[in-house]
This record gives C-alpha cells, structure tokens and sequence, in this order.
C-alpha cells in the first residue's frame, strides 16, 4: 500500500482542522524550524475526540511547542476546566500565547514556559488526562512525575513512542531510541496501569491508571 495516498485518504476522511489551526500550521512553518513536531490533522483531532469523550476538569500537557495539541485537547473541557501545558523553548512563547487568545479557551489554559521537570513538582493539582510530548529522554521521568498527579481512572497519553518504527529497528542504537524502548518497557511491565499502544502517526500509547 502507498503510504501517502494512505495518509491522504486518512485526511479526506477526517474532519478537518478549524480556520484558527490551519492558520498556526501556516504561521508555524514559517517561523519555527522543525514545524514536523507539530501534531497536524489526525493526531490532533484524536486528542480533541478522546478529550471530548473524557470530559476532563483538569488536563496536562508537556510540551507545547506551538500549540496544536493543547487547542486540541482543550476542546473537550468542561465548562470551569483548565489546561496547563509546559513549554521548555520560550522561543514559542508568543506564537503560543497569540494563538491560545484566538483561541476561545484563553482562560482556561494556563502556560509555563520552562523544564517540565523542574516545574512539575510544583504544581498542586490531580489530572483527569495527560500528553507527554516533550523530548524523549525525560520520558520514563515524566511519567513517574505524572503518575502522582493523576486520578485513579485518568488517561495517559505520549506521544512518538515508536520512533519512526526504529523502537523494533534492532540497528537502531542512538540514545534517543533507546530511551523510548526503555519507557515503553517501564509502562509493559507496570502493573500500576493497563496500556494500549496505537500505531497512529508515531505511535501513541494511551495508559490508564488503575
Ligand atoms: C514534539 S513538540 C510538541 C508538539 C505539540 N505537543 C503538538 O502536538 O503540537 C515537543 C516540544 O517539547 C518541548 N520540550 C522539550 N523538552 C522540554 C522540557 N524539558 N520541558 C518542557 N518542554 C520541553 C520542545 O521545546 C518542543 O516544543
């Protein structure tokens, strides 16, 4: 099967980005050298259905960049929900900031711009869902970060766990593969969760938190 008229079909089949997302491609590629990070089409409106489906009061999400999965996930708050996303790269800052006002939910998204790591032993609040989507070292931290901080019952999802397929590439051996096999391990053999990993896009693994 051709895996562009695949992506292409996925596309025609998915209800389409908002005027508001299309425009934060559009200024995203033209400002941002690595625009690929971006969740696009079909990932983002998976984020924006699973949160619609979960209703969540509080969502956190690790790594912004410029924000097409924290509009996203947003949608599916409810009416005195909040979202806090953390972005590392105060490069962004602006754009993300410009297009959180645009976006209807301003005041219910929070933005901290910094190192998750560092930022999220500070935060006193119990999450409903989660997106870790930050660099991919710090994942097996982030979830542990995470995992005290979310509902029995609360949904995590990450983002890229298999690598542009490297993670079943045994000639794959640079550091960052290595430390999604590593992650991908950690939440198999957890008996804290039940997990569900999705060939979608990069691999998406929803975990939930028994
Ligand atoms: C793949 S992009 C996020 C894409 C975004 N979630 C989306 O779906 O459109 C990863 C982002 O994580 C940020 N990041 C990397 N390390 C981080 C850290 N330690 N704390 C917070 N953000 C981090 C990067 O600057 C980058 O903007």
């Amino acid at each position: 099967m051709n895996e562009f008229a695949l992506e292409d079909y996925l596309e025609k089949h998915t209800t389409g980005p908002s005027e508001l997302l299309l425009e934060m491609i559009r200024l995203t590629n033209l400002r941002t050298r690595f625009p690929r990070m971006l969740s696009g089409h079909i990932q983002g409106k998976f984020l924006e259905m699973v949160s619609k489906m979960l209703k969540p009061k509080r969502i956190l999400e690790i790594g912004t960049f410029t924000g097409y999965s924290a509009l996203s996930l947003a949608e599916g708050l409810v009416e005195d929900g909040k979202l806090v996303t953390i972005e590392y790269d105060e490069e962004y800052e602006d754009l993300i900031r410009y297009f959180i006002e645009k976006s209807g939910n301003g005041a219910r998204i929070q933005l901290l711009i910094g190192d998750a790591k560092l930022i999220l032993p500070t935060i006193d609040e119990i999450f409903d869902l989660v997106f870790i989507d930050a660099d991919k070292f710090g994942y097996p931290v982030y979830y542990e970060q995470v995992m005290e901080k979310l509902h029995s019952g609360g949904i995590i999802l990450v983002d890229n766990v298999l690598w542009s397929g490297k993670v079943v590439n045994p000639g794959s051996k640079d550091a960052e593969t290595a430390a999604i096999i590593k992650f991908n391990n950690i939440v198999a053999n957890d008996p804290r969760v039940e997990q569900v990993l999705l060939p979608l896009r990069d691999g998406l693994m929803m975990i939930r938190k028994l």
